[in-house]
C-alpha cells in the first residue's frame, strides 16, 4: 500500500509528550514542536491490524515474550544485519532507557567510572550518575562537518585502565551510541573495531545504543558492535529496539541482546523485580512490526530523506548562517547555529520567542552542544517548511 506521510495529523488530545506537553516543556503553547524523537507519521498498516487484533482478545493478563517474538528478533538481526544470534541471548525490557540503567548498574559498582562521547543522548547522564558512577567524557571532534571518534584521547582515558596510571580500572564501560544522536553518524566498521579493541583490552564491556540502526540515509549500512568479532560478542550489550524505526516508543518494548552468558544473568538479576518486561501490545507491535513492517519503512525512509534534502536546501538558500550536519542515519538532525553570534540562553529564546519553534537545546547533549540544537525531521514536509519559515522571518527581524 502506498502512505501518504503529506498528510498532516492532528495529535493532540492524545497524552502525547510531543504535542500535548508543549506548555508545560516549552513554557510556550503556540510553538511548532520538533523535538522528542518520535513521527509525526502513523504506523504501519499491519501494526495497527495486529494490535486491533490483540485488543479483540479481551485478555490482558500476565504476558511473556513467546517463541514467535523471539523468533521475529532472532530473523531480524540476521534479515537486516546477517547477524546470528541465539533466542536465550535476547532479553526484553520496556525502553532501551531502563536497560542502559540496568546494564550500567550490573556492569559497575559505585565510584566507577562510564565513558561516553558527548555531545550525546542526554538520558544517558542521569544513567550514569544514578547509579554512584562518574562521566569521563572522550567528546568527539568536529572536522570538517563531520564528528569523529578522537581516538587519541580515548587512549588517554583508557590509561589508567591498562595498569599504568595511578588510578587504575575504574573505568567499566562505555555507552557507544551507533547510529550517533545527535550527531548523526553511522560508525562504520573500522570506527567500531578500533574503538572496541581499546575498550576491550582494557577491560570495559562495551553497551551499544543501536536503537537508530535502521534509519539510515543513502548506501550507509549499520554494523552491530558484536558482530565485529567473537571477542566483541561475549564483552558487549547490544540494545535494540523497533521503537524509532517504525515509530512505537508509545508501547515500551526493546529487546537487548547480550551473548554473554554471566553478563546476561547479571543483567536480568539486576532487573528483576525493579523494571518489568514490556506490555504485551508492545511485544504485539515489535513482532508486527518486524515481520510485516519493511514496505512502510521504506516508503517513511524515502520521505525522510526527502525532508533532510528539503532542510539542506532550505537552510543553505535561506537560512545559511545556519549549518546542517549531514546525518547518515537517524530523523534528528544536529545544526550547528553557532554563526548566528547567539549564546546558548539568547538562542534558545530566539528559538521559542521569536521563531515559536521547539526544538532541542544542543548544551542539554554536553558543552560540546553549545550553539547547537537538534532538530526532528520525521513529519510531513508542510510542517518542517513552516518551521524553517519562522526561523528565516525571526531571524530577519532580529
Ligand atoms: C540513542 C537513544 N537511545 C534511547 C532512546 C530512547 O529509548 P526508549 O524510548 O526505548 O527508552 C532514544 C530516543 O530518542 C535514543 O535516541
Amino acid at each position: 500500500m502506498k502512505y501518504d506521510f503529506d498528510q498532516v495529523c492532528n495529535r493532540k488530545d492524545t497524552d502525547c509528550l510531543k504535542w500535548d506537553l508543549i506548555g508545560s516543556v516549552f513554557g510556550e503553547d503556540d510553538i511548532i514542536p520538533l523535538w522528542v524523537a518520535d513521527m509525526d507519521f502513523p504506523v504501519a498498516e499491519e501494526i495497527k491490524k495486529a494490535l486491533k487484533e490483540r485488543i479483540e482478545h479481551p485478555f490482558y493478563g500476565y504476558t511473556r515474550p513467546g517463541v514467535g517474538i523471539v523468533d521475529a528478533v532472532v530473523k531480524r538481526m540476521k534479515d537486516k544485519f546477517d547477524w546470528d544470534i541465539e533466542p536465550e541471548w535476547v532479553v526484553f525490557t520496556p525502553g532501551v532507557v531502563p536497560a542502559l540503567h540496568i546494564a550500567i548498574r550490573s556492569l559497575t559498582h559505585p565510584g566507577d567510572e562510564v565513558l561516553l562521547q558527548q555531545p550525546v543522548y542526554y538520558p544517558f547522564f542521569p544513567a550514569v550518575t544514578s547509579s554512584g558512577c562518574q562521566i569521563v567524557n572522550n567528546g568527539l571532534e568536529l572536522i570538517d562537518g563531520k564528528y569523529e571518534i578522537d581516538f587519541e584521547d580515548l587512549e588517554a582515558k583508557l590509561l589508567p585502565n591498562s595498569g599504568l596510571g595511578s588510578n587504575p580500572n575504574r573505568i567499566k564501560t562505555i555507552i557507544f551510541c551507533n547510529p550517533h544522536n545527535p550527531v548523526g553518524r553511522v560508525w562504520n566498521r573500522e570506527e567500531i573495531t578500533k574503538l572496541g579493541k581499546m575498550a576491550i583490552d582494557n577491560g570495559l564491556v562495551v553497551i551499544s545504543d543501536e536503537i537508530h540502526c535502521e534509519i539510515l540515509f543513502e548506501d550507509n549500512k549499520h554494523t552491530p558492535f558484536a558482530t565485529i568479532s567473537k571477542e566483541f560478542e561475549q564483552n558487549s550489550i547490544i540494545c535494540m529496539s523497533p521503537s524509532k524505526t517504525f515509530n512505537l516508543a508509545g508501547l515500551d518494548v526493546s529487546s537487548i541482546i547480550i551473548p554473554n552468558k554471566e553478563i546476561r544473568e547479571n543483567f536480568i538479576n539486576t532487573q528483576s523485580g525493579i523494571v518489568p518486561g514490556p506490555n504485551l501490545f508492545g511485544l504485539t507491535a515489535l513482532e508486527a512490526a518486524y515481520r510485516h513492517g519493511d514496505e512502510w519503512l521504506e516508503q517513511v525512509m524515502e520521505y525522510i530523506t526527502k525532508n533532510l534534502d528539503f532542510l539542506v536546501q532550505y537552510t543553505e538558500n535561506k537560512i545559511p548562517k545556519i549549518k546542517v550536519i549531514k546525518p547518515q542515519g537517524t530523523y534528528l538532525i544536529w545544526l550547528d547555529c553557532r554563526e548566528l553570534g547567539l549564546n546558548d540562553n539568547e538562542l534558545k529564546k530566539f528559538l521559542l520567542k521569536d521563531a515559536k519553534v521547539g526544538l532541542n537545546d544542543g548544551f542539554i547533549f554536553g558543552e560540546e552542544g553549545s550553539g547547537f540544537v537538534r532538530i526532528n525531521i520525521a513529519c510531513p514536509q508542510a510542517i518542517l517548511e513552516e518551521a524553517l519559515k519562522r526561523i528565516e522571518n525571526a531571524l530577519n527581524r532580529l
